[in-house]
């Protein structure tokens, strides 16, 4: 037996996994991206998150950004009492907003001024000396600055420069300002998320930042495959993501559906317009009726999934609800106006119970099923917690921060979590010392001339 297949057989696969990925691990592992150095002169959090996820991946990830004030992000309100999250040094009274926290792990801090001749020199020593960079301004303002692409690629002609902007480079739209909501709006994606009109509803917003957290993913590959082009050529490449698009991206089928029948994919609230039942429902009880949260105080909910013939059975037996017997195929379920008898009566039977009572049956019954759960309920919970998913990290500046961490374990290179964020300028000293051979006097001067 060849020694794998006896491996394979000795131990189970949650045991090889368990030892495989234990957090526990993680800091006596190296890391896939040490060695790569990487310029994120990035706001709010499309650009950051793209810089973020390479810094987990242990990247040395150097966040560049306005002198004292930083980037507009960390005045985002609120949750940005000093107490909690100190701005800088130079604004003692102000904080960070908690907005900033999720997209900055791992970085480094310092702070330039683009404006200023002497910052344009620093930037241009810091590109020579790296292997990435990441900015999200509009079209051209680091052009205009003197440390866009085709001038840093000149100090560093194996420079990889990643630009993430709203509409692109080049075409008419190119020049308005863009954010996550913005670029949802346009891609398209709010015209499918909400209730339909005939349940009274809008379209609706999602409330995390998804657009950028994916944009930001979407060009962390996109560099990963620059570096691999670079290994064969040696190379530099220059990206442009745009958020507009990468929206666009996530749509599915409904562009080929209406290229192809010209019909508008509409608006399915919490239902699918494809599987059915797989969809949420209202349960009448709150789990928490006495908690002080509100939220926790209205009726729960908790996502069914039976489109299956032989589990939407199961669930018909467990409802008891005969009347949707009738429904036993899933062209017949999937229709709009059987969605809504199904989803109906299901309520209906969910209206005395609780999500748990609910989930209980269904676990009983074999049925998939989710309650939804709130941040609490995510923190709190054991299986999640003991993955290491979500913890209370030793931040060095900030103290104890719970936070969750990198969602894709490598077993060899895990990422990994070193700190929430820093202050402004927290690491100018070392930075400018180490790369561009800034002496303490000459950095004294730099700071008091407002260029860093
Ligand atoms: C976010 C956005 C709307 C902000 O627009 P904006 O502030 O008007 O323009 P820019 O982003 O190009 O920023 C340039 C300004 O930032 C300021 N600035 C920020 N950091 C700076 C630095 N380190 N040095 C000098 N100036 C700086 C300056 O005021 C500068 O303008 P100026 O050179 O005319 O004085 C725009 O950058 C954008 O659409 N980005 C692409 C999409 C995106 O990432 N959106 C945010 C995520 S949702």
């Amino acid at each position: 037996m060849a020694v794998a297949e006896k491996e394979v057989r000795q131990q189970s696969f949650e045991e090889f996994c368990r030892e495989t990925f234990d957090p526990k691990t993680v800091f006596d592992k190296p890391e896939a991206l040490k060695g790569l150095r990487v310029l994120s002169v990035t706001q709010y959090i499309l650009g950051p998150s793209c810089a973020n996820y390479l810094g987990e991946l242990g990247a040395e990830v150097i966040k560049i950004e306005l002198p004292r004030r930083g980037e507009p992000m960390r005045h985002t309100t609120p949750w940005n009492e000093p107490g909690l999250y100190p701005l800088s040094r130079w604004i003692p009274e102000k904080g960070t907003g908690f907005g900033s926290v999720g997209a900055n792990y791992n970085k480094y801090c310092i702070s330039m001024d683009f404006h200023r001749p002497e910052a344009q020199e620093l930037m241009k020593k810091l590109a020579a000396k790296s292997d990435v960079i990441v900015e999200n301004y509009r079209p051209g303002t680091f052009d205009r600055w003197g440390v866009g692409y085709r001038q840093l690629s000149q100090v560093n002609p194996r420079l990889i420069y990643a630009w993430l902007g709203g509409f692109g480079g080049f075409g008419p739209g190119r020049f308005r300002a863009s954010y996550d909501i913005l670029g949802q709006a346009q891609g398209g994606v709010f015209g499918i998320t909400g209730q339909p009109p005939e349940m009274g509803g809008t379209p609706a917003k999602h409330t995390i930042w998804l657009a950028d957290y994916w944009g930001g993913m979407m060009t962390a590959q996109a560099i990963l495959a620059a570096l691999l082009y670079r290994e064969k050529t040696g190379k530099g490449t220059m990206i442009e993501y745009s958020q507009v698009h990468g929206a666009t991206r996530l749509l599915e089928y409904s562009l080929p559906l209406y290229g192809r029948q010209g019909v508008v994919r509409q608006r399915w609230g919490n239902w699918d317009t494809q599987l059915c039942v797989h969809g949420i429902i209202q349960c009448g009880k709150s789990s928490y009726p006495d908690s002080p949260n509100p939220q926790e105080n209205e009726q729960g909910y908790i996502l069914i999934t039976a489109y299956k013939d032989a589990d939407y059975a199961k669930l018909v037996k467990v409802t008891g609800a005969k009347e949707l017997a009738k429904f036993g195929t899933h062209d017949e379920r999937v229709k709009p106006e059987n969605q809504m008898e199904i989803y109906n009566a299901l309520e209906k039977w969910a209206k005395d119970k609780t999500k748990e009572d609910v989930a209980k049956l269904c676990d009983d019954a074999g049925i998939i099923n989710q309650p939804v759960w709130n941040a609490k309920e995510v923190a709190e919970h054991p299986h999640w917690r003991m993955r290491g998913a979500i913890d209370w990290r030793d931040d060095p500046t900030y103290g104890d921060v719970m936070a969750q961490g990198p969602a894709a374990k490598l077993s060899d290179t895990p990422a990994r979590f070193k700190w929430v964020y820093k202050p402004v300028g927290a690491d100018n000293e070392y930075v400018y010392g180490k790369l561009c051979g800034a002496t303490p006097s000459e950095l004294q001067k730099l700071e008091a001339d407002g260029v860093i």
